[in-house]
C-alpha cells in the first residue's frame, strides 16, 4: 500500500516533469556540455551575423565556389544553410507534445517577442591547409555556443570546421510554430561546449553495385554535416561496374559503367569533394584493388584473373569473379596510368586514398595463368610487392594509404605505420592491429554494416530453394539503430590501443540499395553511429536517446531527407520514452 502510494507520488512528479520540460531541446548527437532555460526567444531572416569582428552578409543557399576554400566563405556557407533550415525547412513539434496539447504549450504569438537579432563567430586560430583536408587528429572541431535570455547568441571556434559544427547545433535550438512562418526556441539561454570524441565519423557510399545520381550523394553529404559526421567514403568502383571516368582510359567507364551517362565525370568528381569540404567533411576515394575489379575485364582482360569465373562461390565473395592478376607485366603500367589519373585530381581534397584491399580470393590465382596456384606460400609473397608498389604510388601523391583489414590482418602482408586500416570483420583484428602499433577505423558488420538483414539479393531454384529458404542474407539480422547505438569501437582495449581506433564508417553496401531507397537505409541509423562517434555514447540508454533520435528524426525529414521512422508519436508524445519501454 505504502509503497504502492509512494510509487504513484513518484510518476505523478515525473510527469510533471516530463511536462515542464517538453519538448526536449534535443540538440543531436549530444553536446558534451549543454545547459537550457525556459526563456523563449524568437528567431527570423533579419538575423545580422559577424565574423572575428567583420560583418558576414550571409544569403540562402550560398555555395563557395572553386576548388579554393577560405574560411570565411566557409562560414557564409554554413550560415545560409543554418537559416534555411531554421526559416524554410523547420517543423511544428506536435509529436513532441501530449496528445491535443500543442496549442496550449506553443509560445503566445500575441504577447511581446524577444527576438535574436545578432550572431558573433569567433574563430580563435588560422585554419591551415590541413583543415580542408586532415588526418585523423588534424582538426580541432570544438565549440562553445551561448544564447542568453536577451537573445545575444555567440559562437566560438577554434577552426572553421567547428563554427560549423556550432552552427548545426544552433540551428537545432528552433521550432516551426503551428499558426504559420515564427521560430522559436522555449529553452533559452542555452550554453553549449562541445567538442568530438572520434576524428573519423563517416559513411562507406558504394556508387558501384549501384550508380546513384549526383542529388543521392550530394543529400546524403548534407546529413551526415546534420549529424555532425566529416567523412564519405565513396566506394568508386566493384567487380559490377566502373562508374568513374579515368581520362586517361576512358575505355574503363566506357566499357564498364551500366549504361551511358550512368558516370561521374571529372567535373561530378570535384563537384562532390568541394561540396564535401565545405560542409567539414573529407571526401575518401577508394579503387578497389586486387579484388573487386572484375569489371575491368570487360576493357583489359590481361589485366583481370578469372572474370566471370563459374561457380562464383568457389572464386569471390559475389558474382562476377574478377580480380588484379599478381605476375602479369602490363599490371604496373595500367597502375601507374590509373594512379597518375585519379590521384592528383583526389589530392587537393582528401589526405587519404583508399587501395581496397578485401575478400581476395586465393583459390581465384589458380585460375591466374601468371600464378596457377592457391598456395598462399606463393601468393603472400606477390601481394607483398603488390601492397608495396600501389602503397608507394599513393604516398608519392603525398596521399595516406588506407586498406581493408585483410590485408595486414588476414594475408600477413605488411603494411606502414602510417596506413589507415579499416576493420569490419569484428573486433579481433582491431585489437591485434591496435596492439602493433597500426590506426584503425570500425565498420564491424556485426553492428555497422547498414545493407544487412534485408533478404538475399541472389535467386535461388531447385534444391537450393530449400537450403536457403527463407532467403536470410549473409549478415542477418538487421541492424536496427538500437544494436547500431550498443556499438563501442574501443570496447575491451587497453587506454593505447583504445587512442588508435581513430573512429568508424557505417557501411552502405549497394547490392538492394539505390537512389530511391539510401534514405531510408542509412538514416535514422548513421545518426545513431553518429551520436556513438561524436559524444562516446557508452552507458547511455536507448530510453534516454529515443526521445532525442526521434525528435532530430523529424529534423531529417523536414529538411528534405526520407529517414526511417524511429517509433510511432504514441512513443514521442510528451518526450514519454518510459511510454515505449518494455515493461
Ligand atoms: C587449393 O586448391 C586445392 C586443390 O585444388 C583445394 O583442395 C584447396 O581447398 C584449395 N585451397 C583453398 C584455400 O581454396
Ligand atoms: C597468416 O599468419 C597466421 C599466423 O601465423 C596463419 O595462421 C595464417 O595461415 C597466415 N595466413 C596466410 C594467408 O598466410
Ligand atoms: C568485450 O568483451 C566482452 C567480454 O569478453 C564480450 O562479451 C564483448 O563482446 C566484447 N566486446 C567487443 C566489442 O569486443
Ligand atoms: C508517460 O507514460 C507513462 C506510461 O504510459 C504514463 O503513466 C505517464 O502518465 C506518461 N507521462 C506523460 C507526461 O505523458
Amino acid at each position: 500500500m505504502v509503497l504502492s502510494n509512494c510509487r504513484g507520488i513518484f510518476s505523478m512528479l515525473l510527469s510533471l516533469w516530463l511536462l515542464a520540460s517538453t519538448p526536449v531541446l534535443a540538440i543531436w548527437p549530444a553536446p558534451s556540455s549543454i545547459n537550457t532555460g525556459d526563456s523563449t526567444l524568437w528567431i527570423g531572416p533579419t538575423l545580422s551575423v559577424s565574423y572575428n569582428g567583420k560583418p558576414l552578409p550571409w544569403i540562402y543557399g550560398y555555395e563557395p565556389k572553386g576548388p579554393k576554400f577560405s574560411s570565411s566563405e566557409i562560414i557564409k556557407g554554413g550560415v545560409g544553410r543554418a537559416m534555411t533550415n531554421i526559416v524554410h525547412k523547420n517543423f511544428v513539434p506536435w509529436m513532441l507534445y501530449n496528445r491535443m496539447e500543442l496549442e496550449q504549450t506553443e509560445p503566445s504569438l500575441s504577447k511581446p517577442k524577444t527576438y535574436i537579432t545578432h550572431l558573433d563567430i569567433v574563430q580563435t586560430k588560422t585554419d591551415t591547409s590541413k583543415t580542408f583536408k586532415p588526418l585523423a587528429g588534424d582538426v580541432d572541431e570544438s565549440y562553445s555556443l551561448s544564447v542568453d535570455k536577451n537573445g545575444k547568441t555567440s559562437i566560438k571556434a577554434v577552426s572553421s570546421t567547428g563554427v560549423l559544427r556550432a552552427l548545426e547545433s544552433f540551428s537545432q535550438l528552433f521550432f516551426q510554430h503551428s499558426k504559420g512562418p515564427f521560430f522559436y526556441t522555449k529553452s533559452a539561454p542555452v550554453s553549449i561546449t562541445d567538442k568530438p570524441e572520434y576524428d573519423h565519423r563517416g559513411v562507406l557510399f558504394d556508387v558501384s553495385r549501384s550508380f546513384f545520381p549526383m542529388d543521392s550523394i550530394l543529400r546524403t553529404i548534407d546529413a551526415l554535416a546534420y549529424n555532425k559526421m566529416n567523412r564519405i567514403h565513396i566506394h568508386a568502383t566493384d567487380s559490377q561496374s566502373w562508374p568513374l571516368e579515368i581520362p586517361a582510359i576512358p575505355e574503363l567507364h566506357q566499357k564498364g559503367a551500366y549504361a551511358q551517362g550512368k558516370t561521374y565525370s571529372p567535373s561530378d568528381l570535384a563537384t562532390i569533394q568541394q561540396y564535401a569540404i565545405n560542409r567539414g567533411i573529407e571526401p575518401i576515394i577508394e579503387i578497389d584493388t586486387p579484388g573487386h575489379f572484375g569489371i575491368v575485364a570487360l576493357s583489359h582482360p590481361n589485366i583481370v584473373a578469372g572474370w566471370e569465373s563459374t561457380p562464383w562461390t568457389s572464386y569471390c565473395a559475389e558474382p562476377p569473379c574478377g580480380q588484379i592478376r599478381l605476375k602479369e607485366p602490363s599490371v604496373d603500367p595500367f597502375l601507374d596510368k590509373l594512379m597518375n589519373d585519379i590521384l592528383p585530381r583526389v589530392s587537393p581534397y582528401s589526405a587519404y586514398f583508399h587501395t581496397g584491399g578485401d575478400e581476395v580470393n586465393f583459390n581465384m590465382y589458380k585460375l591466374d595463368p601468371t600464378v596457377a596456384t592457391n598456395d598462399s606460400a606463393v601468393i603472400v609473397p606477390l601481394l607483398q610487392k603488390f601492397i608495396d608498389k600501389h602503397h608507394a604510388r599513393v604516398r608519392k601523391a603525398g596521399l595516406v594509404p588506407m586498406v581493408w583489414e585483410e590485408i595486414p590482418a588476414s594475408y600477413n602482408v605488411t603494411v606502414g605505420k602510417d596506413v589507415l586500416i579499416q576493420s569490419w570483420l569484428g573486433d579481433e583484428a582491431i585489437a591485434a592491429l591496435t596492439a602493433q602499433g597500426h590506426k584503425v577505423i570500425s565498420s564491424n558488420y556485426n553492428f555497422w554494416y547498414l545493407d544487412c538483414g534485408r533478404g538475399q539479393w541472389l535467386n535461388f531454384a531447385g534444391a537450393d530453394l530449400a537450403t536457403y529458404y527463407p532467403f536470410p542474407d549473409w549478415c542477418s539480422p538487421y541492424k536496427n539503430w538500437r544494436l547500431v547505438y550498443s556499438y563501442d569501437p574501443r570496447a575491451n582495449l587497453t587506454a593505447a590501443q583504445a587512442k588508435l581506433v581513430v573512429g568508424g564508417e557505417l557501411a552502405a553496401w549497394s547490392e538492394s540499395i539505390d537512389d530511391a531507397t539510401i534514405d531510408d537505409i542509412l538514416w535514422p541509423r548513421a545518426s545513431a553511429a553518429g551520436e556513438v562517434l561524436w559524444s562516446a555514447a557508452k552507458g547511455r540508454s536507448q530510453i534516454e536517446a529515443a526521445p532525442r533520435l526521434a525528435e532530430f528524426r523529424e529534423r531529417l525529414i523536414s529538411r528534405g531527407i526520407k529517414s526511417g521512422t524511429v517509433h510511432m508519436p504514441f512513443c514521442t508524445q510528451g518526450q514519454n520514452a518510459t511510454a515505449c519501454k518494455y515493461l
